[in-house]
């Protein structure tokens, strides 16, 4: 039978996202009939007080009568455990429980994964896993480890970090998860440029002329501020979400799709990309907004009021390889922006000889959220007598193109791979390894210089100086976008 645990089954992460994917997959009969979730966490809690915690978030995904039906059969098979993370004895009342389970073959593919999943702080993991791994874990079964970022906090934290866990699991148990690669739209990069000859043919440096990977949030840090204030945009968005992104973008086509071969060509292209220093970095702080209706980062009541921690981040990247070396790669990030969107912008180089002046770049535009689309600017002739060429857009909005196709979640998609034992949208060892090799001395000359970011009002496009950088670089060329 198919059991998850879920340590941190009454925190945040385990309401908002774990019990509602699994919800979801269930729902939508991705999980067997017959399966068990364990919650365990520290708190003294009964399944039926979990159960109205976690209610909210998935009541989202039980609209109809029938639905609340399963919600109800979801539930019965969740049994929630209080136990301490360090000592034995809350593991072995779980594995009791385990153990006491059916053990017949259904014939199911899942009869015999064992999911632990992680949605606790990182200064637990190590304890956690040493105590799954010495009471639960057992090799009859596929053991599943799935953990999340924050992995460290620089090169040798994350280092650390990753040589506690691997005697204890090896590298083929362990799903590291960067939700955005759980994103449609970013697992959708691969079909794009593998599967479609126009773009596979001009995808190098001579016709493209950069790439700019765009997240920005409308919110600030709101009063949850503890976590963020510790990290910094640069280690909660850039270090991993933006960077895969760049990553997919880049690597050359993997012999297969096998989660090997695709995650050998991801590492390739990390290792080609060198470290950043503070003068390649524009880092901003938000600021309230200009109508007073929104506090500023430094009057957050959870944020120290001397705080430096950028909010606001915008990196240039080179992959230095055949295809790609002068071409920038911009990550550009933010908090209290004045839109919520996430995109990868990649814009094509000026038509050699271009019989039209005004001609502007052809750009494709892959929007992973809100409204998934892929859209291509291109140049027409303006109707009528004209003949002078104006943007238009091929636009393939997934809302008005797939009506009524379920667009997963990301991280249903990414329990489903797991259930599934496909590892290729989880982050490697190497992978990571890599990433903070290219953050690590950025974050070090920050803080050791204690480098003060530049402000910007809440609600606006970010600093100045980012945009001043765009132009420089010969980005804005459409507008401001
Ligand atoms: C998380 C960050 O990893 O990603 C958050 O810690 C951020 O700060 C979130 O808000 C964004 O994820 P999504 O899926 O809402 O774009």
């Amino acid at each position: 039978m198919l059991v998850v645990v879920v340590f941190g089954a009454s925190g945040d992460l385990a309401r908002r996202k774990t019990y509602p994917a699994l919800f979801a997959l269930y729902r939508r009969k991705y999980l067997p009939e017959d399966f068990r979730i364990f919650g365990y966490a520290r708190s003294e809690l009964t399944q039926e007080e979990l159960n109205a915690k976690l209610m909210p978030f998935l009541k989202k995904h039980a609209i109809t009568q029938g639905d609340q039906e399963l919600l109800g059969r979801f539930l019965g098979r969740c049994e929630y455990i209080s136990g301490s993370y360090n000592s034995p004895s809350g593991y072995v009342a779980l594995k009791e429980k385990i153990e006491a389970l059916p053990t017949e073959d259904t014939g199911h593919e899942y009869d015999h994964v064992r999911l632990f999943y992680l949605a606790l702080p990182p200064s637990v993991f190590t304890e956690v896993a040493t105590q799954i791994k010495s009471v639960l874990y057992n090799d009859r079964y596929q053991n599943r480890l799935i953990v999340e970022k924050p992995f460290g906090r620089d090169l040798e934290s994350s280092n650390a970090l990753s040589q506690a866990l691997a005697p204890l699991f090896q590298e083929d148990e362990l799903y590291r998860i960067d939700h955005y690669l759980g994103k449609e739209m970013v697992k959708n990069i691969m079909t794009i440029r593998f599967s479609n000859l126009f773009f596979n043919a001009v995808w190098n440096r001579d016709c493209i002329a950069n790439v700019q990977i765009v997240f920005k949030e409308t919110l600030g840090v709101e009063g949850r501020g503890g976590y963020f204030d510790e990290f910094g945009i640069i280690r909660d968005v850039m270090q991993n979400h933006l960077l895969q992104m760049l990553t997919v973008v880049a690597m050359e086509r993997p012999a297969t799709l096998d989660a090997e071969d695709v995650r050998n060509e991801k590492v390739k292209v990390l290792r080609c990309i060198r470290p950043l220093h503070r003068d390649e970095v524009i880092l901003g702080q938000y600021r309230g907004s200009a109508d007073g209706s929104h506090a500023g980062y430094l009057d957050d009541e959870t944020i120290p009021s001397n705080s430096n921690t950028p909010t606001f981040a915008m990196a240039t990247l080179f992959v230095e390889n055949e295809r790609w070396s002068g071409v920038p790669f911009v990550l550009r990030c933010g908090k209290a922006l004045n839109e919520q969107k996430a995109e990868i912008r990649i814009q094509f180089t000026n038509v050699p000889g271009c019989l039209f002046p005004n001609a502007a770049r052809n750009e494709l535009v892959i929007r992973v959220q809100p409204n998934e689309a892929v859209y291509m600017k291109l140049m027409v002739k303006r109707p009528g007598f004209d003949s002078q060429p104006i943007v238009s857009d091929l636009d393939l909005s997934y809302a008005d193109r797939y009506v009524g196709l379920h667009i997963p979640e990301a991280y249903e998609a990414l329990i489903l791979d797991a259930l599934r034992g496909d590892r290729s949208n989880f982050v490697r060892a190497d992978e990571l390894q890599n990433a903070w090799r290219i953050f690590t001395p950025l974050l070090k000359e920050i803080e050791e210089r204690h480098s003060i970011p530049a402000e910007y009002p809440y609600g606006s496009r970010g600093p100045a100086a980012a945009d001043e950088r765009l132009k420089e670089l010969g980005f804005l060329r459409h507008g401001l976008e």
